[in-house]
């Protein structure tokens, strides 16, 4: 498999991370201009809190805070003030940093018991934003991923149900190992992005990346695979110790 479009090799996380932030406020201001606004999926975990703060302490008051709209592409089935909460990692992290209309942010209602209903909920708020017709799936101006060391992205998790799902916008997605439920956004609104962006940072996600990006294996055990926007970017963003064991030269 070769190298993707647009490998973005960056030395340090730190580099990463700025360079991340540079396109996250490019991208807005991209497409505040040309649309009116900027519509924005946050990934989970641990890579981008680094991002959000930094985007939080770089961001002026002066930039269109109002015309940018916060989702999540998944969410763990918790509450919105537990620590394995998405949610929460954002809003401490940059939401709660920044001058955005509460209106602005639209959160996973993963606190309801019943996540098929969190999912289901979570749909008609994306049918509702973009006034979707049947059928239709949303255009995100940017989707941020992160890469699991299994080949997972959002909480599409290696050969789980989510991956087979054609017609959906979201999903709650049972990941055994794990014995929870995760939802998460499916593989036709990730296709659907005018740019997907993944992050992916640090030595333990050298092996992953390799397979993600050169490996022969398929999307069932590696689902970032499967992230191929029909019209759109995918801007992989790599520090020097996840690009390690990649045999591109760079
Ligand atoms: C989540 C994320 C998930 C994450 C990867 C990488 O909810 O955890 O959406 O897909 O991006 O698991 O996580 P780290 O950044 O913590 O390695």
């Amino acid at each position: 498999m070769s190298a993707p479009a647009d490998l973005r090799r960056l030395t340090t996380p730190q580099d990463l991370f700025q360079a991340a932030a540079e396109e996250v406020l490019r991208g807005a201001a991209d497409a505040i201009a040309q649309r009116g606004r900027f519509a924005i999926a946050l990934s989970g975990g641990s890579t981008p809190k680094n991002l959000y703060t930094l985007i939080a302490a770089n961001a002026s008051a002066s930039l269109p805070w109002d015309r940018m709209f916060f989702f999540w592409g998944d969410e763990r089935h918790v509450p919105p003030d537990d620590p394995d909460s998405n949610y929460r990692m954002a809003k401490e992290t940059l939401l709660s940093k920044i001058p955005i209309p509460p209106a602005n942010i639209f959160p996973i209602l993963a606190e309801n018991p019943d996540a098929s209903a969190a999912a289901a909920a979570y749909e008609q708020t994306l049918r509702k934003f973009f006034v979707l017709a049947p059928g239709e799936f949303p255009r995100f101006d940017l989707i941020l991923l992160g890469l699991g060391p299994d080949g997972h992205t959002a909480s599409l998790f290696p050969e789980t149900a989510a991956l087979q799902e054609k017609s959906r916008l979201v999903v709650a997605n049972w990941v055994e190992k794990l014995k929870t439920s995760r939802i998460t956004f499916t593989l036709p609104v990730l296709n659907a992005a005018r740019c997907i962006a993944f992050l992916v940072s640090g030595i333990d996600k050298a092996e992953v990346l390799h397979e993600a990006l050169e490996g022969n294996s398929s999307g069932e055990k590696y689902p970032s695979k499967l992230v191929q926007p029909s019209d759109g970017q995918v801007i992989w963003f790599v520090d020097r110790a996840a690009a390690s064991e990649l045999s591109t030269a760079g």
